[in-house]
């Protein structure tokens, strides 16, 4: 929710080289003088607009950027509403001078409409300041009030100007930009990533973070901020994560951590594991269609250093003690949306393989209902971004009440798995599109690792019973990338259908969550009314729903699988055919049992039940898109929607 972006320096390790560390990434204490040797450039802009451009995903109700360099009497700033093509198009008409320094910002509207007064950055102390924010300042009404009986004027209804003033008055009073943002941290209830800029600090980004995520990009003789390494990975892959209640201080030569008291404090240092290529578009029409394609890897990206010689599984990084482990007496998945729903696949599975009680929650449900969670209790929290609020919310509770939180998360240096007990990496890659795929797939399948883990641990199952299903898990990948090269015919089905209105989805076992989240991929991608059901539901009232042609996606399980599961799905797709409904149908090669009654059959290779959602879904990602490209809508930037939910 909300991208944002920092710079300072020239990108020429020369004109940095003022400090130690020879212009180097070095991290050591800023000096005064610094600005002495600072020479504007163009590419502060360059940069702040190319994070942008790559941080748009988390928000696009506005874009903006400020900057400053050295004599300049104010910030030089520009904003405007809606996507970054209209900040661009504003820039190309009003160039802002060169700089030593830049923040941007990239908004999803909370306070204020999406307007270009709402937009970022806010101005403050005669415009010598700006401010850039993400997330929710909840005392912001009677902070704004204390404000402006001191005689300060207010010039949009955003939460984030009412910090800018208060960071005006603590730099008045402290003269020094990091003292001033510590005090403003301090004074702030609820959550909140702020970087600003000053005039009389020209090659300085300040900022600081309290529930919000930011993360320092180190380069040569420049240095970076963002929301997530996608900011500045074109640019440098060393990083810092920063720690919770955090200021941190860049200049082209020195970065600096306090705490919100003004100790001195440390980030953690890591490389980041892939390169800018793969947050680009690859040739593709859009990311999610890239991301569609991705999702081979990810499966058997997410699988890989899993095993050792013999075959057992190896979680190294399930730092949980195995004792522990074993002891525990029922799981808890909190999760949201998307990855809510490769919790509920998870639970099939988990409670299959391990025999133990899996509850799925969304995490906002979670929190709020004095849930029974206790010392023996194992809380899985699954997130891409692993900076969902709710999520990391559900994930603080949990321990608070004494349980083990495992994440199992795709961004590395996010902040879920910073706060949990244990951390299991999906290796997706970075996810831009904000409909979720291959993050979806990636899930899933941590989850059937973590499963056969603890079946092992516990002795659920014999070793070769596991190293056989582990063997269909890896050949799953193969299949993935068959769905996909079936694509054509799903995009044709999807064209043909763009003026559909209502379309239902049906599923039982593995293929319900499969059903509920192609409704959500159609709901936030076309705009169009779909519910995901469960099978057996249908009859419970939903069945009221069908009418003539009414377009039903049915989930087919396998014809092998057990407990006449297949049957009663076909004798489901009878009902709903009965009714007038057309049956668009995915089902298992080979199964002539629902040829008879299907209006389209989407193909899919045979599979053990409880690992076909990675194969079923993919059609349904794939009609969503194919059916919102057909109507001419934006897959990777869906209306109302952020990639990363970063308020509560
Ligand atoms: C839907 C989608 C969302 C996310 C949800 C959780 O396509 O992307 O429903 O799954 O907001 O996000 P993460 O996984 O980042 O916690």
């Amino acid at each position: 929710m909300c991208g944002i972006v920092g710079y300072t320096g020239s990108g020429s390790r020369s004109a940095s080289a003022s400090g130690s560390g020879g212009g180097s990434a070095a991290v050591r204490e800023a000096q005064d003088g610094d600005a002495a040797g600072l020479a504007v450039s163009t590419r502060p802009l360059e940069m702040v607009l190319e994070g942008l451009k790559r941080l748009e995903y988390r928000g696009y109700d506005s874009a903006g950027v400020a900057l400053v360099g050295p004599g300049s009497e104010h910030v030089a700033a520009a904003k405007k509403a809606g996507k970054l093509v209209n900040l661009q198009t504003e820039l190309s008409e009003h160039p802002l001078p060169e700089a030593t320094a830049a923040v941007g910002h990239t908004r999803w509207a909370t306070h204020g409409g999406p307007t270009d007064g709402n937009a970022h950055p806010h101005l403050a102390d005669d415009d010598r300041l700006a401010v850039i924010h993400n997330g929710i300042i909840e005392n912001f009404g009677e902070l704004r009030q204390l404000l402006a009986a001191e005689g300060a004027t207010f010039r949009s209804e955003t939460d984030t100007e009412v910090a800018a003033q208060l960071l005006a008055r603590e730099y008045r009073a402290a003269g020094d930009l990091t003292a001033a943002m510590a005090a403003t941290a301090r004074r702030l209830r609820g959550t909140f990533t702020l970087l600003a800029v000053h005039a009389d600090a020209p090659g300085t980004v300040v900022g600081a973070r309290h529930d919000s995520p930011l993360v320092v990009g180190l380069g040569e003789g420049e240095n970076f901020l963002g929301s997530d390494v996608a900011a500045f990975v074109a640019q440098t892959k060393e990083a810092m994560e920063l720690g919770q209640d955090q200021v941190v201080t860049i200049t082209p030569t020195s970065v600096t951590v306090v705490d919100f008291d003004g100790r001195p404090a440390e980030g953690k240092r890591f490389t980041v594991d892939w390169d800018a290529a793969a947050a680009e578009k690859g040739g593709f029409d859009s990311f999610m269609d890239k991301e569609i394609h991705d999702q081979p890897h990810a499966v058997a990206d997410t699988l890989l250093g899993r095993t050792d010689s013999s075959g057992r599984i190896v979680l190294d990084d399930l730092r949980i003690d195995e004792s522990v482990l074993r002891a525990v007496d029922k799981i808890i998945v909190v999760a949201c949306g998307t990855a809510a729903y490769a919790g509920h696949v998870a639970k099939y599975a988990i409670e299959h393989w391990c025999r133990i009680p899996v509850e799925v929650e969304l995490a906002h449900e979670f929190r709020y209902r004095d849930p029974i969670v206790d010392a023996q209790t194992l809380v899985v929290a699954i997130s891409q971004s692993g900076e969902t609020m709710d999520t990391l919310m559900a994930v603080r509770h949990a321990r608070e009440q004494g349980a083990k939180v495992v994440a199992v998360v795709n961004t590395n240096g996010s902040t879920i798995p910073r706060e949990s007990d244990a951390v299991l990496y999906t290796h997706a890659g970075p996810e831009i599109a904000v409909a979720s795929t291959k993050a979806f797939l990636a899930q899933i399948t941590a989850a059937y690792v973590l499963g056969l883990y603890l079946a092992q641990l516990r002795g659920n199952k014999f070793p070769d019973e596991i190293a056989a299903t582990f063997d269909e898990l890896r050949d799953m990948s193969r299949k993935v990338r068959t769905v996909i090269e079936r694509g054509e015919y799903v995009r044709a089905t999807a064209r043909s259908m763009a003026g559909a209105d209502k379309v239902l989805f049906l599923g039982r076992h593995v293929g319900y969550p499969v059903a509920m989240e192609g409704a959500l991929k159609l709901k936030e991608l076309a705009y169009i009314h779909a519910e995901g059901f469960a099978a057996g539901e249908l009859k419970h009232g939903p069945i009221a729903l069908i009418d003539e042609g009414q377009p039903v996606f049915v989930v087919v399980p396998s014809p092998h699988g057990r407990d006449q599961l297949h049957s009663k799905v076909v004798s489901n797709i009878q009902e709903i055919r009965a009714r007038g409904a057309r049956p668009l149908v995915i089902a298992e090669d080979g199964d002539d049992d629902v040829r008879p009654f299907a209006d389209e059959i989407f193909w899919i290779p045979k599979a053990p039940t409880l690992l076909q959602p990675l194969l079923a879904v993919v059609p349904l990602q794939i009609f969503a898109m194919a059916l919102a490209t057909a109507k001419g809508l934006d897959v990777d930037q869906p209306r109302n929607l952020a990639k990363s939910v970063t308020v509560e």
